[in-house]
């Protein structure tokens, strides 16, 4: 079967207007995921909301009201390594590792605030109370100063949710037990 030149082109207009709105089709699909996460990781409640939910089994931890899941579950804790190269100055992360400027950082998802063993934590983290919870530790990385006012770790906070994400998930798998995810 023979096309004319008039039909070729005809076709040609077709093929392109159909890789022209499948491009668009799929451009949507990945934007649309973007602010989707994004808005799943507002917290609500703010600190203190479920300060024990980290010790609790992953049945009760799910209906804790934690919108944190999305992101951590799909971070990445090889960035989180990278990223917490900002922190490695000031924090171990081995079993039983030293505390430097900061605490050792071993098991601390979970663990008690201001809870590494021999540490001189300052009163404004002492003052916290309650367990590191993924949430607490959101809020704690995003703006140190902001959630433990008088905290003597001096850093200026990870802007970006998804960092914040990746060294959480980076934080927790150092335990013989992680903690399950929210
Ligand atoms: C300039 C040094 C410094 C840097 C950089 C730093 N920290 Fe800290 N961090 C501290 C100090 C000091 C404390 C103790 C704060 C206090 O007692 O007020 C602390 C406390 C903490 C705690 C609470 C530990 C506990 O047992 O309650 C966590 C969690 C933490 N840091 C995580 C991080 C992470 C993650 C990063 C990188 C994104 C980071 N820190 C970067 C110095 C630092």
């Amino acid at each position: 079967m023979q096309f004319s030149t008039f039909e070729k082109i005809g076709f040609s207009f077709m093929l392109a207007a159909w890789i022209a709105w499948g491009s668009n089709w799929i451009g949507d699909a990945l934007v649309a995921a973007e602010p989707l996460q994004a808005a799943a990781f507002k917290i609500e409640g703010g600190s203190g909301a479920a300060p024990e939910t980290a010790k609790k089994p992953a049945a009760e931890q799910a209906s804790g009201g934690m919108d944190v899941s999305a992101l951590l579950a799909s971070a990445d804790a090889v960035a989180g390594v990278k990223t917490f190269k900002k922190c490695k100055s000031c924090h171990t992360t081995d079993k039983g590792g030293k505390n430097r400027v900061g605490p050792n950082l071993w098991d601390v998802v979970g663990r008690a605030k201001a809870g590494a063993a021999g540490y001189g934590f300052s009163g404004a983290l002492k003052g916290l109370g309650g367990a590191w919870t993924y949430q607490d530790l959101d809020a704690f990385l995003a703006n140190p100063k902001g959630f433990a006012k008088g905290t003597k770790m001096s850093f200026a906070g990870l802007k970006k949710p998804r960092d914040r994400a990746a060294v959480i998930v980076f934080l927790r798998s150092l335990s013989d037990q992680p903690k399950p995810l929210p």
